[in-house]
């Protein structure tokens, strides 16, 4: 059976008309009817009228009717001030023949209201306030204006496209010219509500919204999609809308607004004055067309927009939804930082993951046996490279019956593990959504029994085909499924091991092989009736969340870890994400950068790409380039496909090998500083990787740069992604009295923009900003969780002031006592020729490890020696001497839980 299917789908992946499989397997617009009904709404004056005269006011909300004038259909309209200035905009039907679908669970907890005042009521326009925002809800046509102050930053319905196609009572018009691809959109809807809830039709039931951003010269966010990060106007020239549809993309395309495996209805309209996001809560297909008054024949169509601004730069979204109701979120900014703290407010964050989750990990379809594991180990430990966890694909268990381990293959998992842990490392292992249709299999009997799959409309099991042939689905959205699956995760618990086995979850959009767009129907019924039209797209989310919960019941003590290909806005609270199935060219390696930063501004900061390209073989110059590249996204793992030649980076040559190794070094060198910027993703809500807009936001020229990262604001690095580069145009932000100091030789630049830097094959060019304090362990070892005892170096790397600051977050890496105030948490300043070291909160934590080295950037000249004073040395001259540019404080010897002075003479 594996074979047979191994090598239909050999065909699908290596076949060479490819992109037209791609493209020929997935809808476009036209073919999908309701976005096809939607995206031909015409711009202009809104048929929908908010009755101000009728209005409920409380004190964090305003409610009133939206009247459909030309269907005569009544809505109701709630705009409610959230805390961290927020809007939310809800519009329902008033009495729907059937209730629409609201979306569960995605929130982090309902959002905390803010008090609102009514400055201005009449029947023409309402205006309230909250804090410095502003709202004016105008009746006729119906739109909500948003101020930031006195500035107009965006407009509910700018250009009239807001629609709520209200539940019907007869069949739409628009039925009957389906093609076979249409037939799972709203064509199905008629017979799956006769047998589940009365025989009465449920009609065409999409919603529509726009938004004019005033002022905006780019809009960003939207993943997943492998395209740049600055979001493209759609239409011209046959620019499909973003599709978000999480899908199971074969050999995805680049450059591409085509749905992948995940789908974050969130964007971010971006000025040098202004930034303000916008959320759609919705988990059906959704589409979004996007214009950009900057591109060609846009200006002239943009009609009805604020008077006498139409030379103004400007952004639309149009936001289009098969189903549910109408759940916006308006983030009112001002800046990308407020956005991106207001998003996770809403959605919330990354919970600190355990220390060896940020180091490498080394993945393949398939390690094949015990052995190949243990052999691949060994290996990375003859030649010296770092490698903390390794992974198995599906090929480890009994048969593709998920939570059960081959018998020959894999027949002492414990043993392994114990193997593994006894050099500290870790094992993470796949589980899928789909259940082996087998009988014997205990998870599809007691299933079976137990009713708990997802069902056809005519009310029988769905059955699909996934990896282990016939499959059927859980119904995840219910309650008892929910539980019952959560406690599967302790059958992967073994006694006596220091490390827990943590889980991949994949193939959860969900993937069907024979499924319409290789997915579910979307007519199959989900738990309480609903169709999985309706919540399709947090199908992979819910499995997630399952997955970590579960695996924090089988240890509540320690941090679970979770890999997800699926994701919706707020998977950052269960689980990492990878990019999915991308292919071993220089085009996916230069997506890498963009995709993660789209999903770090969406609060998904924990994102790599398969290091390396999942399908085909990378040449050897691109592999080294991805490495070098990798090393600097969050997550960061080797992967590739069952059918490419083995490529563990010791089987390379020297040269290779020497630079693949230099390259995971440094990753490891900088783990400290992931992991603290990591806490403080989760305390302050930023993201750990950063478009360079997010941290110059008034500088017009970084706007469409999505080949550089920063990490936090200190770190900049610049990918390369094509072959025999010999320089790189790097742009340094900041102007001329910001400084940039180049890793490699700690050469100093201004921040002068774009500038020429050579490179060779070594390395990338990659920076440390002028005032940011970097601690690192630069004692190479074999594995993170053995450098723990290592000390540390602090890299100070001076403005033009002469001062630098930095942060060092320090606990025990794995368990949850850091929440009862068991962590350090230090603060680094340099200023006036001194270096000192305090803790931010008053809490403790019993570190021991010492400071080795301090190498100052940019130092000042003709330091003969320093002075180090604290309470256990009491005060010590310690040696200096210059390398290059730099000072080298020689063996500080302080430990790095005890505050100190070093002072320069
Ligand atoms: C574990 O390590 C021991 C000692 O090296 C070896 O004999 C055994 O085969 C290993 N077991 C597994 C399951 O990897
Ligand atoms: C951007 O802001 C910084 C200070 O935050 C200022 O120094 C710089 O001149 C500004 N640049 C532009 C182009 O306005
Ligand atoms: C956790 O990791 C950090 C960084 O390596 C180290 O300083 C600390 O001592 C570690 N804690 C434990 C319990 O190993
Ligand atoms: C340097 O100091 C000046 C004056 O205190 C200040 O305006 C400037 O922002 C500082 N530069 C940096 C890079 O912090």
């Amino acid at each position: 059976m594996h074979l047979v299917w191994r090598n239909i789908f050999s065909f699908f992946l290596f076949c060479h008309i490819c992109l037209a499989v791609v493209k020929d397997n997935f809808k476009e617009c036209e073919q999908s009817s309701f976005c096809r009904r939607l995206r031909n709404l015409k711009p202009g004056d809104s048929k929908y009228v908010l009755n101000l005269n009728n209005l409920h006011v409380s004190e964090n909300s305003v409610e009133t009717e939206l009247w459909n004038s030309e269907e005569n259909v009544k809505f109701k309209l709630v705009l409610t001030a959230l805390a961290g200035d927020m809007f939310r905009v809800y519009a329902d039907e008033v009495s729907p023949i059937y209730p629409r679908y609201r979306v569960q669970g995605v929130l982090n907890g309902e959002p905390q209201v803010e008090r609102l005042d009514v400055l201005k009521r009449d029947k023409d326009e309402v205006i309230v306030q909250s804090g410095d925002n502003k709202a004016v809800l105008k009746s006729e046509p119906f739109k909500i204006e948003f101020y930031k102050a006195s500035n107009l930053v965006a407009v509910v319905n700018g250009r009239g496209l807001f629609d709520i196609e209200h539940l019907r009572t007869k069949k739409s018009e628009t039925e009957g010219e389906e093609n076979s691809l249409q037939k799972e959109d709203a064509g199905a809807w008629e017979e799956n509500f006769k047998s589940h809830h009365d025989s009465k039709p449920r009609g065409p039931e999409g919603v529509s919204l726009d938004i004019h951003f005033p002022g905006a010269l780019r809009i960003y966010g939207l993943p997943e999609h492998a395209d740049k990060l600055a979001l493209r106007t759609t239409g011209l020239g046959g620019v499909e809308p973003y599709r978000l549809y999480n899908l199971d993309v074969f050999e995805y395309i680049v450059d591409s607004t085509m749905a992948l495996y995940g789908a974050v209805p969130v964007v971010f309209a971006h000025s040098t004055t202004n930034t303000v996001g916008a959320f759609w809560l919705n988990a059906a297909e959704t589409w979004v067309d996007i214009k950009n008054s900057k591109d060609q024949n846009v200006v002239s169509s943009l009609v009805n927009l604020v008077s006498g601004q139409a030379s103004e730069s400007s952004v639309d979204a149009h936001f289009m939804s098969e189903s549910g109701v109408v759940d916006l979120f308006i983030l009112m900014g001002p800046k990308p930082k407020d956005c991106a703290k207001q998003y996770t407010k809403l959605t919330g964050v990354a919970p600190l993951p355990q220390y060896y989750t940020l180091a490498y990990h080394q993945c393949r379809w398939n390690y094949i046996t015990e052995d190949d594991v243990t052999t691949v180990v060994k290996n990375f430990d003859d030649y010296n490279m770092p490698v903390d966890t390794m992974w198995l694909d599906i090929e480890y268990t009994d048969g593709k019956k998920y939570f059960t381990w081959d018998p020959i293959k894999f027949a002492h998992p414990d043993q392994m593990l114990k193997n593994l842990s006894s050099t500290g490392r870790n094992l993470v292992v796949i589980i899928d959504p789909h259940v082996k249709r087998e009988g014997g299999y205990f998870l599809h009997e007691e299933a079976l029994a137990n009713d708990y799959y997802v069902k056809t409309k005519d009310g029988n099991v769905y059955e699909g085909w996934c990896w282990p042939g016939s499959s059927s689905y859980p119904d995840f959205f219910n309650p008892t499924v929910f539980n019952y699956y959560k406690g599967l995760y302790s059958k992967l618990k073994y006694e006596n091991v220091d490390s827990d086995v943590m889980i991949w979850n994949d193939m959860n959009e969900p993937s069907v092989f024979n499924g319409p767009e290789i997915t579910m129907p979307k007519d199959c019924l989900h738990y309480g009736g609903w169709e999985h039209r309706h919540l399709h797209n947090i199908y992979g989310i819910v499995y997630t969340a399952i997955t970590y919960e579960g695996l924090l019941a089988r240890n509540p003590n320690k941090r679970p870890f979770v890999l997800t290909r699926a994701h919706f806005a707020g998977s950052q609270r269960f689980a990492a994400v990878w990019t999915g199935d991308n292919n071993a060219d220089w085009k996916h390696l230069a997506a890498s950068f963009p995709m993660c930063l789209s999903e770090a501004l969406a609060g998904i900061s924990f994102c790599g790409a398969d290091v390396g390209g999942f399908f085909n073989n990378p040449e050897p110059e691109l592999l080294q380039r991805w490495y070098q590249a990798g090393i600097w996204l969050p997550f960061f793992r080797a992967h590739a496909h069952i059918d490419t030649r083995r490529r563990e980076p010791y089987l390379f040559a020297e040269d290779i090998r020497n630079r693949i190794r230099t390259s995971l070094r440094l990753r490891y060198a900088h783990l400290p500083l992931w992991y603290t910027v990591f806490y403080e993703h989760e305390r302050f809500g930023e993201p750990v990787i950063r478009p360079l807009f997010y941290e110059y936001p008034n500088d017009s020229e970084v706007i469409d740069i999505d080949n550089q990262v920063l990490v936090a604001d200190s770190v900049l690095v610049h990918l390369i992604s094509e072959p025999g580069a010999t320089t790189a145009n790097v742009y340094l932000p900041g102007g001329r009295s910001t400084y940039w100091y180049d890793i490699r030789d700690f050469r100093k630049r201004e921040g002068n923009g774009f500038t020429s830097v050579p490179v060779n094959l070594d390395s990338i060019p990659v920076f440390y900003k002028g005032g940011s304090i970097i601690s690192r362990k630069n004692r190479p070892r074999r594995a993170s969780t053995l450098m723990h005892k290592d000390p540390y170096s602090l890299y100070v790397a001076l403005d033009n002031n002469k001062s630098a600051k930095g942060t060092l977050y320090i606990d025990d890496n794995e368990s949850f006592e850091y929440k009862k105030q068991k962590y350090l948490y230090l603060q680094f300043e340099f200023k006036n020729n001194e270096l000192s070291s305090s803790l931010i909160d008053n809490t403790d934590y019993e570190s021991v490890e010492w400071i080795e080295r301090v190498v100052i950037l940019g130092a000042p000249t003709e330091v003969s020696k320093a002075v180090i004073t604290s309470k256990t040395l009491g005060s010590v001259d310690l040696e200096t001497h210059y390398e290059g540019d730099a000072l080298i404080i020689r063996k500080p010897g302080v430990c790095v839980r005890e505050a100190f002075v070093i002072k320069l003479v």
